[in-house]
């Protein structure tokens, strides 16, 4: 089989590297890729727009593409299912319409609460007025978020009422994120601690992938404003076998029989983020695709052949599939440009890659990374994902901050304490 993954982070890296794995795969594309999946000894690159539909179509017939593989929400949400769909591709992931479940904040709360998924309480306003007049009923803290596809950073978890109006204001009167912004959700604030449940999904059947938890803050104890996500591990220990039985329960069970009775088959990935609140768990977000860089920690563990799950989840077919995970647990620490999530210098010279990963357990995944002749040069806001796998938890950490030690690039951020909120709910060795 030949199989094409559409995206050019280090999630699509990890996917990339475990797709190859399989004995079923001849050659895994990257569109466009990235230079990791490039030097995959299965890996090619092409340079096609991940929404440039008709070119990737013309492609995938070209090169004998059996399966496509969507990374980003962005094509999802445009529909890159259903036109490649139309043309008869198998395409792993969900149509538009089902899309919807990320690409619009108010959608996924409508959704939620017809068919009785827990989240938190909401407004949602397309005038700014009102919704500052709503924030003086409500108090603080409460976040906003803007409506649409924001990267990550749509959102804001006001703890001052100061703050609550200017990210009303940055979002509907300053334009800060586009269109995404011109409807703003404003939201109670749940307290309690996340993780991120990905389950694989056909349209009737989901089986859930490993427990694993994000880093959403660019600095140690979760300080600063929301970046795409600077590491994560899994298995999060939060998310107790009891808890992962409420969650199948109360959120994915009814969140794909609802999306079937709503005439929106959900296939793909299915991501809830998830908020372990006091009351049990509640839905924080969906996500339509897998998470970055959750995806990066849990490719590791997976010990299945991941390309006849993807091709069940295309034809219906998951229920007779299992899906099989090592016990060590994986820590993927990002390093990312120095002042991401704002602005940040590209184009500094990555070294140390290659004797990082002379470390047994030890894989880099690349994301903002581009090659210029033989120079390894960073060209994005998350650069790399340091990922290791160890037999306990404080080896897997101390393996991956010992590869990070030997990768340099001038102005290298990443956060020191990934992993570690895990040991709350381990018990003490
Ligand atoms: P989202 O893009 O919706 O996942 O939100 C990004 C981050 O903001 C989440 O990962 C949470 O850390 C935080 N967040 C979003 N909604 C809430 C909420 N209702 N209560 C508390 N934190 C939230
Ligand atoms: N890790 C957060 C996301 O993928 O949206």
């Amino acid at each position: 089989m030949n199989v094409l993954v559409i995206g050019s982070g280090g999630r699509e890296h990890a996917l990339a590297w475990k797709i190859a794995q399989s004995p079923l795969v001849k050659k895994v594309y990257g569109a466009p890729g990235n230079p990791g999946i490039d030097l995959l000894e299965k890996g090619v690159c092409v340079n096609v727009a991940t929404d440039d539909f008709d070119l990737l179509a013309t492609y995938t017939e070209i090169e004998h593409i059996d399966l496509v593989v969507v990374g980003p929400e962005d094509p999802l949400a445009k529909g890159i299912v259903d036109e490649l769909g139309k043309r008869g591709i198998t395409v792993f992931g969900p149509s538009a319409a089902a899309a919807q479940l990320e690409a619009s904040k108010s959608f996924a709360k409508d959704f939620m609460e017809r068919h009785h998924i827990p989240t938190a309480a909401c407004a949602v306003f397309d005038d700014a007025h009102l919704a500052l007049a709503y924030l003086e009923t409500t108090g603080v803290p409460i976040v906003i978020k803007a409506d649409g596809l924001a990267a990550g950073k749509g959102v804001t978890v006001a703890r001052t009422m100061a703050e609550a109006e200017a990210a009303v204001r940055a979002a509907m009167l300053d334009d800060a994120f586009g269109e995404a912004g011109a409807r703003v959700v404003i939201e109670e604030c749940l307290e309690g601690e996340e993780a991120s449940i990905l389950a694989f999904c056909d349209g009737k059947t989901f089986k859930p992938l490993a427990t694993s938890q994000d880093h959403k803050p660019p600095f140690d104890d979760d300080k600063g404003p929301n970046t795409g996500g600077m590491g994560a591990y899994s298995p999060a220990p939060v998310v107790s076998d009891a808890l992962m039985e409420r969650i199948c329960a109360e959120v994915l069970a009814p969140c794909v029989n609802g999306m079937a009775a709503d005439g929106m088959p959900y296939k793909g990935i299915l991501y809830a983020g998830l908020m372990i609140t006091e009351d049990g768990p509640k839905v924080i977000e969906f996500n339509v695709r897998f998470g970055d860089p959750e995806t990066q920690a849990i490719m590791p563990r997976m010990t299945t052949d991941i390309v006849p799950i993807l091709v069940a989840c295309c034809n219906g077919t998951l229920a007779s599939h299992e899906v099989a995970y090592s016990d060590w647990p994986c820590v993927s620490v990002v390093m990312a440009s120095g002042g991401y999530p704002g602005a940040y210098e590209k184009g500094k010279v990555i070294t140390g890659i290659a004797n990082a990963e002379t470390l047994d357990g030890v894989t880099v995944f690349m994301a903002g990374v581009k090659q210029q002749g033989d120079d390894l040069l960073t060209s994005g806001g998350r650069v790399l994902n340091v990922t290791a796998t160890a037999p306990t938890l404080t080896e897997t950490i101390e393996k991956a901050y010992a590869a990070v030690e030997r990768i340099h690039f001038d102005g290298a951020h990443y956060r020191t304490d990934i992993g570690r909120k895990a040991f709350r709910h381990l018990p003490s060795t």
